[in-house]
Parts: structure tokens; sequence; C-alpha cells
């Protein structure tokens, strides 16, 4: 058996674990990655695409941030279209100058995939059986490597394995709590390399059901449809698809749309989840593996970022300054931003959804209320102080070298 010593053992190679250890490697802490799939599958899921500032500004701390900033689109406004009207949320002047960033996560992994590459740091991709032992006492991990069984012995394992990982699932019951909504529907979502419909993000309300017109680029746009769960991808030709698009647009997008042979198609499921606490011994979670949410506030990569910048800190804190303070309380600081998250997506999915359950005072309650948040400034800031992402605390790296 290799063994492998190391300070932080990091499991799995999504954002949430490859962000943790390129803050780590720039602070100096020795850590490793394992990775159940191979680098090309990673590298190449197509997953949502919004950036908060705060996660821009974690990435350029991590020094990663070339590509985003050359080919990132800042975005200073949303539209929400509801009863065939197009409203415009400036963000930008709803909350004192900030705004998102159009940025796929396939391009943030594949950045940071490359910075971990140049800086010839170690990962181990198409790791089997991997196992996570003794995190209440001297952490272990097990797994098979090209035929060869490993062990890793490290002070702290970072559960970055997402929501089906082996990390929460390793965590004695009675001492984990979850909490769960599933929704009765899901997001149709299609890639397709024709120009964005409009310079902004559209989130439609319409009665057909939701819609969200985003983008990747000048060139290539990401459209989805709320469709039922129990509905097949093979169900949806892509003429299908574009046509029930136009149906959920006003006149003028429709007839703007610019359609195309799609280069993804796929459904997925809508789910809020959150696990607590998110620390467990030296066991921490983060990202995907700690909490879910619905992508209707594109937050789920925006959180499992907040949840790295605090556990970069906190083991940062630790190795520079001989302070626990950090890790005593992560999983505290990170659940009271994650539950804000869960909350804006929840009432954004909720708001602009159709129920198949809802009443039709239900329905008229939801309209009244999408009807007084936009034409409210104090609904409006609301709406958008949370869309552009709350702020956060954190003591930066410099901090502490200033320190010690
Ligand atoms: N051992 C090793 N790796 C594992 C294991 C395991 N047992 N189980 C899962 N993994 C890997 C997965 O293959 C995946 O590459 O962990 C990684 C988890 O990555 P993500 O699912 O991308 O999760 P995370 O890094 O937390 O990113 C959060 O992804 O799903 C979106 O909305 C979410 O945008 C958010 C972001
Ligand atoms: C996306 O571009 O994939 C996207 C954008 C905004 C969301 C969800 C997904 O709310």
């Amino acid at each position: 058996m290799e063994i492998v010593k190391t300070k932080v053992a990091i499991i799995g190679s999504g954002p949430a674990g490859l962000l943790l250890g390129q803050l780590l490697y720039k602070a100096g802490i020795d850590h490793v990655i394992v990775e159940q799939r191979s680098a090309d599958y990673v590298s190449s899921r197509i997953r949502a695409g919004i950036l908060e500032q705060v996660s821009v500004d974690l990435l350029t701390e991590a020094g990663v941030d070339e590509n985003l900033k050359a080919h990132g689109l800042p975005h200073s406004g949303i539209e929400i279209l509801t009863q065939g009207q197009k409203h415009r949320l400036d963000l930008a002047a709803l909350t004192g100058g900030k705004q998102v960033t159009v940025y796929g996560q396939t391009e943030v992994t594949k950045d940071l995939m490359h910075a971990r590459e140049q800086a010839g740091l170690s990962s181990y991709y198409e790791a089997h059986n991997v196992q996570i032992d003794d995190f209440y006492t001297q952490p272990k991990v097990t797994f098979q490597y090209q035929n060869q069984p490993y062990q890793i012995e490290c002070d702290f394992i970072a559960g970055c394995d997402g929501f089906h990982g082996v990390c929460r699932a390793s965590v004695p019951e009675d001492k984990i709590k979850t909490f769960e909504k599933v929704y009765p529907f899901g997001w149709l979502g299609v890639l397709a390399d024709v120009p964005p419909v409009a310079d902004e993000l559209i989130y439609v309300q319409s009665e057909r059901g939701f819609a969200l017109c985003s983008m990747r680029s000048e060139t290539r746009s990401r459209y989805y449809l709320q469709v039922p769960l129990t509905d097949h991808v093979d169900n949806w030709s892509d003429e299908q698809f574009w046509d029930e698009l136009k149906n959920r647009l006003d006149p003028e997008s429709r007839e703007k749309l610019i359609t195309g042979p799609s280069i993804e198609k796929s459904i997925a499921p809508l789910r809020s989840f959150v696990t607590e606490p998110m620390r467990f011994g030296k066991l921490f979670l983060a990202g995907d593996a700690a909490h879910i949410v619905p992508p209707t506030g594109a937050k789920g990569l925006n959180l499992a970022a907040s949840d790295i910048a605090y556990l970069s800190s906190a083991l940062i804190q630790y190795y520079l300054d001989g302070s626990e303070q950090g890790i005593n309380e992560y999983s505290e600081k990170c659940l009271q931003r994650v539950w804000k998250a869960e909350r804006f997506s929840w009432w954004m999915t909720h708001l602009l959804h159709r129920f198949e359950t809802e009443s039709e005072f239900d329905h008229k309650i939801k309209q009244a209320e999408l009807s007084y948040i936009l034409g409210s400034l104090a609904g409006q800031t609301t709406l958008a102080e949370n869309y552009v992402g709350l702020p956060y605390e954190i003591k930066h790296l410099s901090e502490f070298q200033q320190a010690s």
C-alpha cells in the first residue's frame, strides 16, 4: 500500500475542491485532491454560469482570473418577464454598483485545473472505492489508484465531493441533520451556438411555466424550460424546444430569438437541501456535498465559493497563526449564508414557476407578489441585493501574512 502524508485531503475535483486546492497552494499548505472521475469528464460537465462579485474576487485572489477577466461578461441588470411585460432590474443602481459576471462553471473548472497543472500539484483522478475514516481522531482516506491501494494520512479532510459523495454519507446518523425540499418539476436545458436573444438574462414567468434565457458568450446561448419531472429529454426535439420557448416569450423576444441545433440538452431536477452542521471533527463539508439550491437564484456555484472562502481562511489561520477560531466557527458562518441563499432560491423558484397543485387563489396571490416586487423600489432592492450576492467578511491571506 502507498502511504501519502499531507495536511489536507480534498475529496472531489469540482469547483469547490479545486478552488480550495488553489487557495491552499497560494498559502503554501500541502494538500492533495482525490477524484473518482477522469479529468476529461470533470472539465466537460455543463453547469450554470453566473458569478457573484464576491466569487469573482475570490477567483482573483486565487490567481485564476485571466480568462474570466478576458471572456466573462459583466451584467448590471436582469429582465423579468411576467404577464407579457418585461421589467428590467437595474442591479447596479439598486445595490450601489454591484453586478454579476456571466462565465460558465465549466470554464471556471477548466481554469482551476489548468492552474493546478501549471503548479504541478497532486491530484488522483479516477480514484476508485474512495473511503474516509477516523475523522474525529486521525483522519485517513483510502482508495485504489491505477490498480494500487493508497492511504492518505492527513490533519483534515475537505468533503467537496458533491451531493452524491462519500463524505456526507460517512458521518454517523446521530451526528447529522438534513433538511430537504424536492420540487415537482425539472429544468430542460439547451446549449446552442446562436447569439443570445437579449443582452441580459430574461427570467420568464408565464402561464405555460417558467423559462430562462441565459448565455455563455456573445455567440453561445443557454436556455431553460420548466418541464414535468416525468418528462424525458428524448421527448424533446430541438424544434419542439424552440417552439415551446417561443410560446413562453413576449412577442418582441419571440421575433428576435435565433434558433439552431442544440449542442447539449438535459433535464435537471430541482431540489433544496441543507446539512447541519457542516463540520464533523476534522471533516468539513463544502459546496454541493453540504447543500443544494434550485438554480432559479443562480446561487449553487456561488455558495460553494463562499464555503471555500471560509474554509480556506480557517485552515490558513490554523497553519499560519496556530488559531482554531476559524475552524470552530466554520459551520455556523457558512450556514448563516447558506440558509439566506436557500431562502432566496426557494422564493425565486416559488414566485416564477407554475405549480400544478396551486389553487387559483394561490396563483393570483403570486401574481400580486411579483407585481408588488417589480413595482416597488424596496421590492426590487430585496431581489437585487440577494441576486448579486449577500456580502461576507473573511480574513484574506495577505492579512495573515501581515500578522505573522
Ligand atoms: N470520491 C471522490 N470524488 C467524488 C466522490 C467520491 N466518492 N463522489 C463524488 N466525487 C466528485 C464528483 O465526481 C465531482 O467531480 O466530487 C466532485 C463534486 O463536484 P461538484 O458536484 O461540481 O460539486 P462542487 O464542487 O461542490 O460544486 C458546486 O456544482 O452542481 C453544481 O450547483 C452546483 O454550481 C454548484 C457547484
Ligand atoms: C445559466 O446560465 O446556466 C443560468 C443562469 C442563471 C440561472 C441559472 C442558470 O439562474
